[in-house]
């Protein structure tokens, strides 16, 4: 037996969806994918969403469509996938991290006012946070902050779609959902919340940014006939900018259409799984996020932190259970560390990764998988 830290789950009626698809007309650029964006704006509260080939495309592409160019400043957490920081490489940008709060692992945002008052005015073009875990950032928050130093705002919610916080009205705001951030960034690899096997999803309530987001997925071809420079005939198309072909297929978007439809009761299982755990683990000497009243958490990942991390590590792997660790922070990666990010700058973030497993986490864990995973950690500590 072994049992993954996180696992699709494909129902008939998902196969059936793609087998529509397969039988029609349309295998990409068809009713799909519109269908798919609407219910997944819908879903997360964002007025306008575009659908694309993967979460990493869904960055790059808003990084582009907020104009980050050749030595922009733009700050993130090292606790993420390499994809939160590649997205301002893409464009030239620079990266600069900031370390994660203790409590929440996520990126601490006193830390981010340290530095953007640290350095001349202007240096900084925008912050990138994450919904570590699933974690959902409050971005209200970071909104003040952003403004007053004239910053935009991407939500990377690859790890949250359905998590939510509640904002000082009172207001439930769901990850993503474009309220605070200028842009939400979701992925459907089949280890998130729902899978269309590869894909990914851009989130905004501005108008500007989906009509270039729109261009931007297909080659920056203008979709649009009323903003054409020239007008040739029907057949005219113009490439007003450098773009790429960056599109989900209309056989992905169904299932993820149909994954979709199972989303939120998924996520009640995956907060019924971290009850379960919460409640075991009482009594061991780890550590888990702090979780406070106003969030209902996306639970992507349900991390422990242990002084005996790798033994830990190896103990469950040799058990069968294929725990994973997320993340290595980011300037520990070769290629950042080239950029000028060297070992051991930023503490909490470091002492994190030298603790951190993520065990099983998924919808379908079955309560024996999970009797199974809770015995075997609570062995490990007695
Ligand atoms: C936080 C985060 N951002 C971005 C991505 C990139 O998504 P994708 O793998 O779909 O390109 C991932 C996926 O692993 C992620 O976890």
């Amino acid at each position: 037996m072994t049992i993954p830290y996180g696992k699709h789950h494909v129902t008939d009626e998902d196969i059936q969806a793609v087998v529509d698809v397969l039988r029609s007309t349309n295998l990409t650029q068809g009713p799909k994918i519109h269908e798919f964006e609407a219910a997944f704006a819908d879903y997360v509260g964002a007025r306008y969403a575009v659908a694309v080939s993967n979460g990493t495309a869904a960055l790059h592409l808003s990084a582009m469509s907020l104009n980050i160019r050749p030595g922009d400043k733009v700050i993130t957490t090292p606790i993420t996938f390499i994809a939160s920081a590649n997205c301002v490489r893409y464009c030239g940008g620079d990266v600069v991290f900031a370390d994660i709060d203790p409590d929440t692992f996520l990126l601490d945002i006193k830390k981010v006012r340290e530095l953007l008052e640290s350095a001349p005015s202007g240096t900084y073009k925008g912050i990138i946070p994450v919904d570590f875990a699933g974690y959902p950032v409050n971005l209200e928050e970071y909104r003040k902050l952003a403004n007053e130093y004239g910053l935009w705002l991407i939500e990377d919610a690859c790890h949250a779609p359905g998590g939510y916080f509640y904002d000082s009205m009172g207001e439930k705001q769901f990850c993503g959902n474009g309220r605070y951030a200028d842009i939400g960034v979701f992925s459907f690899h089949p280890v998130k919340h729902i899978t269309s096997g590869e894909g990914g999803m851009i989130t905004t309530n501005d108008e500007k940014l989906y009509g270039r987001l729109i261009n931007l997925r297909t080659h920056g071809i203008q979709q649009d006939r009323k903003k054409l420079i020239e007008d040739h005939g029907p057949w005219y198309y113009e490439m007003q900018e450098l773009g790429f072909n960056y599109r989900l297929s209309d056989i992905q978007a169904a299932l993820g259409i149909s994954q979709l439809k199972r989303a939120s009761k998924n996520l009640e299982r995956r907060h019924q799984v971290a009850r379960s755990y919460d409640e075991a683990f009482r009594s061991i000497p780890t550590k888990t996020s702090k979780i406070g009243e106003d969030i209902f958490h996306g639970y992507h990942l349900y991390v422990i932190c242990s002084d005996t991390r790798d033994q830990l590590f190896e103990y469950l792997r040799q058990s069968g259970i294929n725990v994973q660790v997320h993340y290595i922070p980011v300037h520990y990666q070769p290629y950042y560390r080239n950029h000028g990010w060297y070992k051991r700058n930023l503490p909490v973030a470091e002492a994190f990764y030298e603790q951190c497993v993520s065990i099983p986490m998924y919808p379908s864990l079955s309560s024996d998988e999970q009797d199974y995973v809770i015995k075997k950690i609570l062995e490990y500590f007695n």
